[in-house]
């Protein structure tokens, strides 16, 4: 999880009341930090190619006048900027994309994954949100969908800080976004990374 902030320490979201768009909230991890958001009572604006499924429609059912959900595709630029323009986002869980790279065309995975991500970073930036969370990767390290003897990792435990080895074709985009979004958010002075 790479956590982006507007200050030097990272501090958990403790006020009520924010409103934070969450992408890839059909998804297993999205979907929990939706629920997870409104049940600590703040407002979300949720979005994913994919309806809600039913079982989690069960649990946001207390919620639904503190949530929008927009359905639509992150590689569109023009979603992208209809799901900030409320003006009022507080702050970003950028989930949404493509797991699984098993049975898909890489170039199809790349172009998803990279062009979603640069979307979404690149408008919070833009629209000057300060609190972004984006989901990483031990792909980016080359970890999965790669045998463990090709596997080089020069600590353990890793963390954040090691350095970035896709070396299977289908993790190239988990290291190309890792690297690429604290480009975009340099765009943004007001944002800090920081990594969990
Ligand atoms: N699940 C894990 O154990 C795990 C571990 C490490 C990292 N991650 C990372 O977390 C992220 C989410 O993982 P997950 O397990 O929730 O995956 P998931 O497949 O359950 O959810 C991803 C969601 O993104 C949506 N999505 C895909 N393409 C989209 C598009 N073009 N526009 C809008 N929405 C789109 C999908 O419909 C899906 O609901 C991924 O980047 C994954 O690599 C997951």
């Amino acid at each position: 999880m790479v956590l982006y902030s507007t200050t030097a320490a990272w501090s958990p979201i403790t006020s009520h009341n924010m409103h934070v768009l969450v992408t890839g909230a059909a998804g297993l991890i999205g979907g929990r930090i939706m629920v997870a958001l409104l049940q600590q009572g703040h407002r979300v604006t949720a979005t994913d190619i994919n309806p809600i499924p039913a079982a989690t429609e069960g649990q946001i059912q207390g919620y639904v006048d503190n949530l929008v959900f927009v359905a639509g595709d992150l590689t569109d630029f023009k979603l992208v900027d209809r799901l900030f323009e409320s003006g009022t986002i507080d702050g970003v869980a950028h989930i949404g994309g493509i797991r699984s790279p098993l049975g898909l065309d890489p170039r199809f995975v790349h172009n998803l994954n990279v062009t979603a991500s640069y979307n979404v970073l690149q408008t919070a930036a833009a629209k000057g949100v300060t609190r972004i969370v984006q989901a990483s990767s031990c792909n980016a390290l080359g970890l999965s969908w790669t045998q463990p003897e090709h596997w080089q990792l020069d600590f353990v435990p890793i963390n954040e800080t090691h350095p970035m080895r896709p070396v299977s074709v289908p993790t190239v985009w988990d290291a190309l976004t890792s690297r690429k979004t604290p480009i975009v958010c340099q765009s943004c002075k007001s944002i800090r990374q920081h990594s969990r």
